[in-house]
């Protein structure tokens, strides 16, 4: 089991500090304040999966990083990424494209990008990279930037949601348990509705002044929220 997560932090691109609107100047200040994160809270010992975009940069570049943070990484590679012998060259201990492994008696599944099902038309790419899932699971990704870090049966661990440092197991596991198996409901399994179809109803039910909304907290949990944001570049 991994002892914490991380993804996307993007070290040494410049534009990724507008793009996304992180509170650096250079991508210099940007590189050791995330170093300086990530050291604090990883020790030696620990396992840390990082689900995709580390870097711009070659394998130097990657070293030079890789060298100065704690414990052991593994990767799951994200679309700024290189090859994965390269990647396994500036450190990291395991690449892959997906992994599969369980959290709270729940099924996960590690992969760079969310769920094209969730997203909007304008975002289709990587298509044939994105997973989906049938089956309860949950998903762990990064790739989308956003400020919140749980969308459905989604947790985003990218760095943006994380104040720039990695998510600790501990943490993530308290999100995995906000996670409803909706699967597991008579209805869903019936087919009635699709998942995001599920989302807009309890959307509806929120806005219904006369219902007392038990789903309220649930709905929170999930950052529905207008800072959301979705800004891969
Ligand atoms: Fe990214």
């Amino acid at each position: 089991m991994f002892d914490a997560f991380t993804s996307d932090p993007h070290y040494y691109h410049q534009k990724i500090i507008e793009y996304c609107g992180r509170p650096f100047e250079t991508w210099e200040e940007m590189n050791e304040k995330m170093i300086k994160n990530y050291n604090d809270r990883i020790t030696s010992n620990d396992r840390v999966l990082w689900l995709g975009d580390t870097l711009m940069g070659g394998v130097q570049k990657g070293r030079d990083i890789l060298s100065r943070l704690n414990g052991k990484k593994f990767l799951v590679l994200g679309n700024h990424d290189a090859a994965p012998h390269k990647m396994a060259a500036m450190g990291f201990e395991v690449v892959s494209h997906t992994l599969f492994f369980e959290m709270c008696g729940r099924k996960i599944i590690a992969n760079h990008y969310d769920q094209w099902k969730y997203r909007s038309r304008w975002d289709d790419r990587y298509e044939d990279r994105r997973v989906h899932l049938n089956e309860g699971e949950i998903l762990f990704h990064g790739h989308t930037h956003q400020l919140s870090k749980v969308n459905l049966n989604q947790i985003h661990l990218g760095v943006d949601a994380w104040n720039f440092a990695p998510a600790m197991r501990e943490e993530v596991e308290q999100l995995v348990r906000t996670v409803p198996d909706v699967y597991s409901s008579k209805e869903f399994k019936e087919r009635e509705f699709t998942l995001f179809e599920y989302r807009d109803r309890l959307r509806a039910d929120l806005l219904d002044p006369e219902l007392k909304n038990p789903k309220f907290d649930f709905l929170a949990g999930l950052g529905w929220n207008k800072e959301t944001k979705m800004r891969e570049r």
